[in-house]
């Protein structure tokens, strides 16, 4: 246990979860409705980026913002979808960074790093987030 010494209240490890399985065809239907439409809405110009070099990755990028929105707790309806952005390295290992909203509402959870997994197969595409961090409030 770390105590914050300022307020001495003691700060617990917290663990944070999320999860989001979409279906690959539904969201590639959507884009060849909307085109640059639906891209600007749902996806960073970095993102936007990623998924020109390789399309496939637009469903699993909206999959790993939605299991974000869940490890947040807030759902959709608190954080925007720009808000929560993948980033792919070199490697190809992805990583999340938030911004504005979402980016404050981590902050209060006391999280300290966050971890992404994704896969696309067999029509669906999946994500999972793991947040973990100290926060004054046990999970
Ligand atoms: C939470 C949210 C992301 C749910 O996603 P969904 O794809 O509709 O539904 P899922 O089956 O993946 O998840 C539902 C589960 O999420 C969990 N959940 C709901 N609200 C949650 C929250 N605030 N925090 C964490 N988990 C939550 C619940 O366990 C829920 O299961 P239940 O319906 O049996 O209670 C919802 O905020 C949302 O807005 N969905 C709409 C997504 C959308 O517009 N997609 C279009 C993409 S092109």
């Amino acid at each position: 246990m770390v105590e914050n010494t300022r307020d001495k209240i003691p700060l617990l490890p917290t663990v944070a979860v999320g999860i989001d399985v979409v279906e690959t065809a539904r969201v590639f239907k959507l884009f060849e409705k909307w085109g640059d439409r639906f891209l600007n809405r749902f996806l960073t110009p970095l993102e936007q980026r990623q998924c020109r070099a390789r399309p496939e990755r637009m469903a699993v990028l909206i999959a790993a913002k939605e299991a974000t929105s869940k490890a947040l707790g807030t759902g959709l309806r608190g954080v925007g979808w720009k808000e929560m952005e993948i980033v792919h390295a070199a490697s190809g290992k992805p990583s999340l960074k938030l911004h504005g909203h979402a980016a404050v509402i981590a902050e209060r959870l006391g999280w300290s790093s966050t971890t992404v997994s994704l896969s696309h197969d067999a029509g669906v595409s999946i994500a999972v987030v793991v947040a973990l961090g100290l926060s004054k409030e046990s999970a």
